[in-house]
């Protein structure tokens, strides 16, 4: 009663101004309201305290359409000053009106920076004090060098900061600056997006085309199994646009370190919500989705050189429980003569789940079980966490006795030392600070500990979001504004299974830092795997990732079920990851959480063998689900025989994608529309995916399923030299028995590849390649071969490697040395080439005659070589009709 008088007093005083805004609320459609009150509990009295406006949506079931929105001529900062100093902008705001957040930043500084013809910058800080930015990763912010950029940059006379993409006027971004909120735990800028097709935002488990229908996005790295509508593992504030109607494509990218929450509404706009640290943006206007997310990547640091150990299949599980079921495993993937490299362990090898020791029991033998993988060529990689047992009697424990000595645990505020709960559930579990500069010291120490003992290859550091099985810890959190800020990203407490956000790191504040510590943990394995194993590339395989951290590590879904759904969320999944820089990237083949089944394990087997990262990892307690268990019957085992053989033949162009994705920020799985952006329909494709822009895989993701309906752009796609299909932009039906998976060549492309099978990655090094020239209907086609020792640090830096360039056009193959630094033999067995033009009379090799056979139905000939070229010369393969 006393709210509704006193709200009509208001009005009645404000006659004039209640009226207006009256009209002004009502001219906005519900698509354009932007939130004025976006954390909970919102009311009408709340929101007009704000000076906005309150109004139920017109369709309220349409979607989370807020009710206090902004006005149009609201002013919460007004623009005190503009100016231009050369290709930068200078924005100046002063707050004018209280944003009902505490500590509003008085005086905000927007710093608008064109670096380059695709790349801008917009920072937002405030004017009169440092706040939290994150020191690492460091970006690779390009040097200003502007000939003619592709957008304009405008400051309206309404306030807006308006970037346009130059050829078509197409609005990139368009930000309203005076309805900025910028307070101390609170900032929200909200920007038109250029169209509906937005992808990015990860990590999520979602389709890779984004929901703009009043979807909220939340980035706190959080341990969950892959749920819809929950923060995953890691922070990516990424996303990118495809401009339909045209081939180009832009993006933004958020660098802030803090919780956040970033939510889509149709008009189509994004709202950018961290909780601290200030807005800095960096904007990507580009000629297409490849152009726009290779300079995203560039900026936050190129993919690693994996070494190529690690493209082999990955055998693993939780719960082997003794080095016995480890062997056993190991042997019948052998013995079925599944292609396999490295072994790796779960926490059950340690003693009491204790980081850095292994269980002299039930492991006794692990130690000359990996000296007998390393004879052989293979490797092994066990897991790491975090967290240290901080509950061992005295003097027994040294990862914890140094860490105190060194400094190293994260601390409350009270400068006592953190203790949570993770793996033994009795215990007590304090945290390495990866932030703090004595961590290498530390780590190296305890990881040469174990290393003396087993010599592992690689590591896998897991739990590192960080991942406490206690909210906070074990005596809660103190009070405090970090604890309880007005704004919750996803309405989520950030303590929750993890560590209290007032805790204290080398860095900062917890509350900052927490979506960095994989990233900087990532980087301290990667220091230890040097000092380990000299000259030797590192190897690291993380749960919890941020922006950038695909310079020193890879990445796998996390805790996926052993479903059909899951299994095909992993598509769109490999695609973000691609995009976020980190192409080594893959589930967990078969579903790690519950039972798979014998026809899921096959389909599934028969696509992990196409991901960037391949590995079979499975939960504790869940059946045997190793390629050759017996449990699973014959078809499992054939299917992945069937379709590792082939990954492990195409090993040469996948290590080829991977020299191309670390010097040039190009993903390696890769979504169609990336090959083909001009070709709407394949938009939304994500039950099928690329390698490179030259093979396409089918999997079958549907239980009982026969055949995949695949849809084939426009085009020549080559199954071998045998089959192929002419498309006009349709769709195909191709069988797909249980035992086979459909992999095509797009017309246009060479593919180099291993002549024989092999079981190990190492005996590439002692095969033929092939190479299948796959012409398209202009009869034209383009290839790389890069290979190098497979694993030596300096491959690339050294110069030791080579670098092989095919062109086939005009009847005539060249290729032709870019590099030849790696000094080791390697012969062409055979030459195939598909697509010409009529049957050819006259072959010749390098000016000599050869014997060919022609293939009528697909126009093949294949060229025996016989094993007598070099493959790294120039030659000259030449046909006539
Ligand atoms: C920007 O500065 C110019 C020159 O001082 C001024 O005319 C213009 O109104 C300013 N723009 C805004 C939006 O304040
Ligand atoms: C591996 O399998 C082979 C063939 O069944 C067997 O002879 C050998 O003993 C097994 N090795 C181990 C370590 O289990
Ligand atoms: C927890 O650690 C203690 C030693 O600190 C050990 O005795 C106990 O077995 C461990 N529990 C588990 C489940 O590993
Ligand atoms: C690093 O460790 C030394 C002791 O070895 C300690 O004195 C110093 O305070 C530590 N540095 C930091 C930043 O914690
Ligand atoms: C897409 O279409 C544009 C013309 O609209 C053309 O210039 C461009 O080459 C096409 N790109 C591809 C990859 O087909
Ligand atoms: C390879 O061997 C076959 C059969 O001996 C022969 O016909 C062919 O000419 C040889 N090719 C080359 C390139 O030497």
């Amino acid at each position: 009663m006393l709210l509704l008088e006193l709200l009509i007093f208001e009005c009645l005083i404000l006659v004039f101004h209640c009226s207006i805004l009256n009209g002004q609320c009502n001219s906005i459609a519900d698509e354009y309201r932007f939130d004025c009150h976006p954390e909970l509990f919102a009311s009408e009295q709340k929101c007009s305290d704000r000076g906005c406006c309150w109004r139920s949506p017109s369709n309220p079931s349409a979607g989370n359409i807020p009710w206090c929105y902004f006005p149009p001529n609201y002013v919460g900062y007004q623009i005190k000053r503009n100016s231009t100093d050369g290709n930068n902008l200078n924005i100046e705001l002063n707050r004018v009106r209280p944003s009902g957040f505490p500590n509003d930043i008085q005086v905000v500084r927007v710093e608008v920076n064109s670096l380059t013809d695709n790349v801008l910058r917009v920072k937002f800080v405030d004017a009169n004090n440092k706040r939290f930015e994150p020191q690492f990763p460091i970006l690779n912010v390009p040097k200003s060098q502007l000939k003619s950029p592709l957008y304009d940059v405008q400051l309206t006379n309404e306030g807006n900061l308006v970037v346009t993409r130059k050829s078509n006027r197409r609005q990139i971004f368009n930000a309203n600056l005076r309805t900025l909120i910028f307070s101390n735990q609170f900032h929200q800028l909200s920007s038109s997006l250029p169209s509906r097709y937005i992808s990015g935002l990860g990590e999520h488990k979602d389709h890779f085309r984004k929901n703009v229908n009043w979807k909220r996005y939340t980035f706190f790295n959080f341990d969950s199994p892959p749920t819809f509508d929950t923060p995953l593992y890691g922070t990516h504030p990424f996303y990118f646009a495809i401009e339909d109607g045209t081939p180009h494509a832009s993006g933004v990218f958020l660098f802030n370190s803090n919780a956040m929450d970033i939510f889509l509404s149709p008009s189509p706009a994004a709202s950018f919500r961290p909780i601290g640290g200030v807005l800095d943006f960096f904007i990507f206007v580009g000629e297409n989705p490849s152009d726009v997310v290779a300079d995203y990547i560039k900026l936050i640091g190129l993919p690693n050189m994996p070494p190529l150990w690690a493209l082999g299949f990955h055998l693993s599980r939780y719960g082997y429980n003794n080095l016995g079921r480890m062997v056993e495993a190991w042997n019948r993937t052998r013995n079925a003569k599944i292609p396999l490299d490295v072994q790796w362990s779960d926490i059950d090898y340690m003693k009491d789940f204790n980081d850095f020791t292994y269980d002299k029991n039930n492991f006794a033998g692990l130690p000359q079980f990996i000296n007998n993988l390393h004879k052989i060529g293979m490797h092994f990689v066990p897991i790491l966490d975090p967290g240290v047992s901080g509950g061992e009697p005295p003097n027994t424990y040294p990862p914890f006795e140094d860490g105190i000595k060194m400094n190293i645990f994260i601390k409350h505020s009270n400068g006592k030392v953190l203790v949570g709960r993770v793996w033994n559930r009795s215990g007590k579990t304090v945290f390495a600070d990866f932030t703090n500069p004595n961590i290498t010291d530390y780590w190296v120490k305890q990881a040469q500990r174990l290393y003396s003992n087993i010599k592992f290859d690689g590591l896998w550091i897991d739990m590192n979001e960080i991942s406490n099985m206690v909210d906070g810890s074990l005596d809660g959190c103190p009070f405090s504004s970090l604890e309880n800020p007005q704004y919750l990203p996803g309405n989520l407490p950030l303590k929750r299974k993890s560590v209290c956000p007032s805790a204290q790191t080398y860095a900062g504040n917890y509350y900052d830092t927490h979506n960095l510590f994989s990233t900087y943990e990532t980087l301290t394995a990667y220091k230890t795997l040097l000092k380990l194993r000299p000259g030797k590339r590192p190897f690291i395989l993380s749960r919890s990732t941020f922006a950038g951290q695909g310079q020193y590590g890879n990445h796998w879904t996390g805790d996926v079920f052993s479903s059909w759904e899951d299994m095909r969320y992993s598509i769109p999944a490999m695609f973000d990851f691609n995009i976020f820089g980190i192409p080594l990237v893959g589930a967990d083949i078969c579903g790690f959480n519950g039972a798979t089944t014998p026809e899921l394990c096959a389909r599934w087997m028969a696509m992990g063998a196409f991901y960037p990262f391949s590995r079979n990892h499975n939960a504790n307690n869940a059946p045997d689900q190793d390629p050759a268990a017996p449990n699973l019957g014959p078809e499992v085992p054939k299917a992945s025989r069937y379709a590792l053989t082939l990954r492990y033949k195409l090993i040469p162009y996948l290590y080829t994608l991977f020299y191309r994705a670390h010097n040039f920020g190009e993903t390696v799985v890769r979504p169609m529309f990336f090959t083909f952006p001009n070709d709407t329909n394949s938009y939304p494709v994500e039950n099928q995916f690329m390698w490179g822009s030259s093979l396409l895989i089918l999997p079958v993701l549907q239980q009982g399923a026969t055949s995949v309906n695949a849809y084939l752009p426009r085009g020549v796609w080559y199954d071998d030299f045998k089959s192929s299909y002419h498309s006009n932009g349709q769709h195909f039906t191709l069988d797909s028995p249980i035992d086979k998976i459909n992999v095509l060549i797009r017309g246009g492309e060479i593919i180099p590849f291993a002549d024989d099978q092999v079981l190990q990655t190492k005996d590439l090094h002692n095969v033929n390649f092939n190479l299948f020239v796959a012409l398209n209907e202009h009869y034209k086609a383009y290839g790389e071969l890069y290979w190098d020792d497979g694993e030596s640090i300096d491959s690339q830096t050294k110069g030791a490697y080579n670098l092989m360039q095919f062109l086939a056009e005009n009847r005539k193959l060249q290729a032709t040395v870019v590099k030849n630094g790696y000094r080791a033999q390697k012969y062409v067995s055979s030459i195939v080439v598909c697509g010409v033009d009529g049957e050819p009379n006259v072959v010749t090799l390098n000016s000599k005659p050869i014997q060919v056979k022609y293939i009528q139905e697909t126009r093949c000939f294949i060229a025996n070589l016989n094993g007598s070229l070099n493959l790294y010369t120039n030659f000259k393969l030449l046909w006539a009709n």
